[in-house]
């Protein structure tokens, strides 16, 4: 399996409880590099945005004004397999079906405040880095 790039938020949920280095941490001991990172505040547009494949779905609402509640972290991380390899370090969306040593079973709170957002595959994961980072900022 060739190298590839997925995209990675931190969310909000846990930028507030001062866990974005625990979450760096289970990604590079994963075997997944960080390769370009930033801190910011989504605006509500920028996170309508971001989640408009959803906007149709009943959580959508509270959904973007989870995401624009505190600053989020925003990633690219590059490994083999990456795009799944993130998802199984991630866990279930619903942290209650996370499997144990996962992020979500680790950290999170809720389906919402679920800690973490990684791309769920090759395609959307080139959307969501171009929606985020300029070529330069990415540093392999
Ligand atoms: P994420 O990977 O960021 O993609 C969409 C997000 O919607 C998802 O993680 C969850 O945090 C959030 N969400 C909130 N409620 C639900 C739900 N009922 N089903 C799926 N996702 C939900």
């Amino acid at each position: 399996m060739a190298v590839q790039c997925t995209f990675s938020i931190i969310k909000p949920d846990a930028t507030r409880r001062n866990l974005t280095g625990a979450v760096n941490a289970m990604l590079e001991a994963a075997g997944l590099r960080i390769i370009a990172q930033k801190r910011l505040r989504l605006t509500e547009e920028r996170a309508k945005a971001f989640y408009a494949v959803h906007k149709d779905r009943p959580f959508y609402d509270d959904l973007v004004k989870f995401m624009t509640s505190g600053p989020v972290v925003v990633q690219v991380l590059e490994g083999e397999n990456a795009v799944d390899k993130n998802r199984q370090v991630m866990g279930a969306t619903n942290p209650a079906e996370a499997a144990e040593g996962t992020i979500r079973k680790t950290h999170a709170i809720s389906i919402e405040a679920n800690s973490v957002h990684g791309s769920d595959s090759p395609e959307n994961a080139k959307i969501e880095i171009e929606f985020f980072f300029t070529p330069e900022e990415i540093v392999g």
